[in-house]
């Protein structure tokens, strides 16, 4: 396994909220992929609004960057093999009332901005978004 196989995700504040964040959690460890970062954090308005610059000017904007940085979320850093694409199957597509059964976001949501749970769509969008979540990580020393 290379350090190409690491991605990010959080747990947005509503997972917080009901108690779900060992049940998603557990969905990525039984999937066989590893916790290798893992904090409880609470982002600043800066920081969010830096998170998600890609979608600056878009309608949701204000509503998710209030949405991701009012509480408490839990972030983690995941690695296995083809990890970026795994997980993004595993959370199903964007708006919850979309997405397919047996997807985190199919199973348990239904707001599109509360959706749970975000995760890197690249490895550059990884990149991006570890340096703000986890700026402690040194990728330099993974292997491969
Ligand atoms: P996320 O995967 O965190 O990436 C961008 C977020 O914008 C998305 O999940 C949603 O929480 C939020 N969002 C709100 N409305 C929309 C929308 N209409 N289209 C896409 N994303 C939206």
């Amino acid at each position: 396994m290379s350090r190409q196989d690491l991605t990010l995700v959080f747990l947005k504040p509503g997972v917080m909220e009901r108690g779900l964040v060992g049940t998603i959690l557990s969905r990525f460890e039984a999937k066989g992929l590893k916790i290798v970062g893992l904090k409880l954090l609470r982002m600043s308005g800066e920081e969010a609004r830096e998170f998600y610059s890609v979608h600056r000017g878009k309608t949701f904007f204000e509503d998710l960057v209030e949405t991701v940085s009012r509480k408490d979320m839990v972030a983690a850093v995941l690695r296995g093999r083809e990890v970026v694409r795994v997980v993004r199957e595993m959370i199903g597509v964007t708006d919850p009332v979309e997405a397919a059964p047996g997807t985190i976001r199919g199973d348990f949501g239904l707001d599109i901005t509360d959706n749970l749970i975000h995760a890197s769509d690249s490895r550059e969008s990884f990149e991006a978004e570890v340096s703000i979540l986890f700026p402690e990580l040194d990728l330099s020393s993974w292997s491969g």
